[in-house]
């Protein structure tokens, strides 16, 4: 849908009715589906494994099939509706829209309540103690998917009562905003902060992190409550900052810290056959998945820094213009995707007791290919908007193939993986 929506805007075909709700369906379908489920998948695994408090591993085929029936229904009854003329038909098609969005707020709930269980069980054990580090960020998580769903469930309601094509569109970019900043960010932080060190050989983690987590949730409250107009831009702008001393603070992109190792008191035993791979703990079995990593910190650094432009240039009149969709798509294209791109092949085979990704070879082509669909999906329109020349115009129509080839190799590579004898 992304893919389709960019080469219309590219190649300055006609936008045709279902345009507007593409757009939206692409952004709930990637959130619930591309990004929601793989964060569901990973934490549902990896937080009983860090914490050592069990979860019901039962519910998982239920959360599984709930959103995956009700992001089935909504793709296709909103990418209907817009061709349906006949009211009654139209009208079914939008109680399928509600219905299937309720579904998936189901799904979410079971989800949430899986972990608000286990946490409850688990009071006063060491166990959540170990956690406390990264509690402030778990807990955004979870209230995100509430309240993006809820909102969701809402709009889809208010469409089908009013008989509209497509949501609302401020409540709808609310949403997508308040998803963004109490779901994305925050759960990736969670698990940088939990793996970094060791994957990446990082410094320890020997700073604050649960301070950090209460400023960024009173940031993006300024953010997304919307109090008074001064408040949403100094907690804008306090988010962004907050976010850059993040990336400063876990030091992923500057390396000025020496690795946990460094305070190893009895060296490592390391096998005397094989030789790591220099300054990582692996011998490549995972391929470059560093690379990837990198580039998603870089993108959410600049996604920050063009924020606090975006804001600073409206308030003040200055003549520079930053496009949202830009930063948007930095975020959740640059970040978070080439994130997943990079910790997939590093985590999954793990989770199936392999000690390799398939094709270690294909994930610096991931690397590569992700990359430039991010180069050419955000640079053509962050200064200027969708005015398009046609050599603009191409590389951004073209940037949702460059991203559904990596797609395609990373599907490949993950596919493999769960087969692969090692
Ligand atoms: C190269 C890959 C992608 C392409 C080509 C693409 C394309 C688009 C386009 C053309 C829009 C409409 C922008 C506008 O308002 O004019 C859009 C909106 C959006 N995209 Fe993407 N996108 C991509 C990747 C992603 C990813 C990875 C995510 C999330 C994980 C995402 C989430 C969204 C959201 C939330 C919106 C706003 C939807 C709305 O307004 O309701 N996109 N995308």
């Amino acid at each position: 849908m992304g893919a389709h929506i960019v080469s219309i805007d590219g190649f300055f075909f006609p936008q045709g009715k279902s345009y507007f709700a593409i757009i939206q369906t692409h952004g709930y379908i990637q959130f619930m589906g591309w990004i929601g489920l793989f964060i569901m998948g990973v934490s549902l695994y990896f937080f009983p494994r860090i914490s050592h408090i069990p979860i019901e591993a039962k519910k998982t085929n239920w959360i599984l099939g709930l959103i995956s029936v009700g992001l089935t229904g909504r793709y296709l009854a909103h990418n209907t509706t817009p061709y349906i003329s006949a009211p009654t038909v139209f009208s079914v098609l939008n109680w399928i829209i509600f219905l299937s969005t309720v579904t998936v707020w189901i799904g979410v709930l079971f989800y949430v309540g899986s972990f608000g269980k286990a946490v409850l069980k688990a009071r006063g054990t060491s166990a959540l103690e170990k956690l406390n580090p990264i509690k402030g960020f778990m807990f955004m998580t979870l209230l995100g998917w509430v309240v993006y769903n809820t909102v969701q469930v809402g709009l889809t309601w208010e469409m089908l009562r009013s008989n509209s094509l497509i949501l609302d569109v401020l409540w709808n970019e609310w949403s997508l905003q308040a998803f963004t900043l109490l779901v994305v960010i925050p759960i990736c932080f969670a698990v940088s902060v939990r793996t970094f060190p060791l994957y990446l050989r990082l410094a320890p983690i020997r700073w604050q992190v649960e301070y950090l987590a209460m400023l960024y949730a009173i940031a993006i409250a300024m953010e997304l409550l919307y109090l008074k107009g001064w408040w949403t831009i100094a907690g804008m702008i306090l988010r962004s900052v907050l976010v850059i001393w993040f990336i400063w603070k876990i030091d992923i992109l500057t390396r000025f810290k020496a690795p946990w190792t460094h305070y190893q008191k009895e060296p490592f035993k390391l096998d005397r056959q094989k030789q790591p791979r220099d300054g990582y703990p692996d011998y490549g079995e995972w391929g470059r998945f560093e690379l990837l990593v990198y580039s998603a910190y870089f993108w959410l650094a600049v996604a920050m820094i063009l924020d606090i432009f975006r804001i600073v240039s409206i308030y003040t009149r200055l003549p520079i213009l930053i496009y949202p969709d830009a930063v948007r798509h930095l975020i959740l294209l640059g970040f978070a995707t080439m994130l997943i791109f990079g910790m997939a092949p590093r985590m999954i085979p793990g989770f199936m007791k392999k000690k390799m990704v398939a094709k270690p070879h294909w994930v610096i082509w991931t690397f590569w290919i992700g990359n430039i669909s991010v180069i050419m999906r955000v640079i053509p329109i962050a200064f200027t908007g969708k005015s398009f020349t046609v050599f603009s115009g191409a590389l951004y129509g073209l940037s949702g193939i460059f991203v559904l080839i990596a797609l395609v190799l990373f599907s490949i590579n993950m596919w493999k993986s769960t087969v692969v004898d090692s």
